[in-house]
């Protein structure tokens, strides 16, 4: 069995899963109402949580402790002063337990989120979105991941976070934006941004802009400004995904990361797998945020590779690239 560690956020999560590829535990402790008041993530807040909830969660797996064969933990991308608790902790546990570490990134972790209690890993062109990141990437396995598109200021996720601070609604902004549109209509044509440009890239700091605007004019309610700009966040990633399917279009295809869990993305998407005959892929809502069942997924296919980091080389890295795809 392998014991997984997740801090890279708001969430202290820790998972044991066996070689065999089965979830065995897996228990999450989130911090977002104590972030809520703040409209978004305080990273010094953040770390002292993490300092509380991980001991409490790493008590239940007791039990387990004489039969683990690794320790993996996430190390990058995130903030610097959670992903240094779960690496602490996940360098003590090793040395205690004489046992090898792994360190996983996150974002192959929201991709492995696909085969949590699965054997099979399928390679797949994947739309990662999450409060940090907005990527188009190929994955022919953890350790041959390419970029093809990213964000060039603000992330999908983030943009619902910040509009739902502009509006008061508290933090995570996702699903508070994503129930309030449903009671609204999409009465403002928010401009769809970098609508004329070829590029396969993102951006979201514009519309965001435009709904402060919206909001200012004091005219429309909070439910059609959540509608209207829910729309236009979608509409740009389709727009972008059929600009980039008239040259490469995949035979599988997922949607990953906390933002994947939104339902009119997912149906979005679901029409162009139709268009352009693709395999549609998407992780279990309860896997869609972050969680140590996905690290641990990634961390069970790094152990039977070998790939283990010794306690001295396994540092916390905020931010990490991939190789862009050609
Ligand atoms: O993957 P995740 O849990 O954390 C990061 O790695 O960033 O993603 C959290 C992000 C937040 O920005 C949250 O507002 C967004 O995902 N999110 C959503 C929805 N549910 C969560 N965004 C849009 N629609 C949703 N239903
Ligand atoms: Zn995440």
């Amino acid at each position: 069995m392998i014991l997984s560690i997740e801090s890279s956020c708001d969430d202290s999560s820790i998972a044991i899963t066996s070689l065999t590829n089965q979830l065995i535990f897996h228990k999450k402790i989130s911090q977002e109402i104590a972030h809520s008041k703040y409209g978004g993530v305080v990273p010094e807040l953040a770390s002292r949580l993490h300092l509380q909830a991980l001991p409490k969660i790493l008590e239940e797996t007791i039990p387990y402790l004489e039969k683990l064969k690794a320790i993996a933990v996430t190390n990058a991308p995130g903030l610097s002063v959670t992903l240094n608790e779960g690496v602490m902790m996940a360098k003590a546990l090793s040395i205690s337990l004489n046992i090898p570490l792994i360190g996983v990134n996150h974002l192959i972790g929201h991709i492995y989120s696909l085969f949590i209690n699965k054997d099979e890993i399928k390679d797949m062109m994947v739309l990662l979105v999450s409060g940090g990141h907005t990527k188009i990437l190929i994955m022919n396995g953890y350790n041959n991941v390419k970029e093809i598109a990213s964000t060039i200021d603000d992330s999908f996720g983030e943009s619902f976070d910040k509009v739902a601070k502009m509006l008061g609604l508290g933090y995570p902004g996702g699903p508070i934006i994503e129930q309030l549109a449903k009671k609204g209509e999409a009465k403002i044509k928010f401009p769809i941004p970098l609508k004329q440009s070829n590029e396969i890239k993102f951006s979201y700091s514009g519309l965001k802009n435009a709904v402060r605007l919206a909001i200012l004019e004091g005219k429309y309610s909070k439910e059609d400004i959540a509608c209207s700009f829910q729309k236009a966040a979608i509409e740009h990633i389709i727009m972008k995904l059929k600009k980039l399917f008239k040259t490469t279009t995949p035979k599988n295809f997922a949607i990953v990361g906390g933002a994947s869990a939104n339902f009119i993305l997912r149906e979005e998407i679901k029409k162009l797998s139709q268009q352009y005959n693709f395999k549609l892929f998407y992780p279990d809502l309860s896997y869609c945020s972050d969680n140590a069942a996905m690290i641990g997924r990634v961390g069970v296919e790094m152990y039977k590779n070998g790939d283990f980091c010794s306690y001295k080389e396994l540092k916390a890295y905020p931010r990490v690239e991939f190789q862009s795809y050609q």
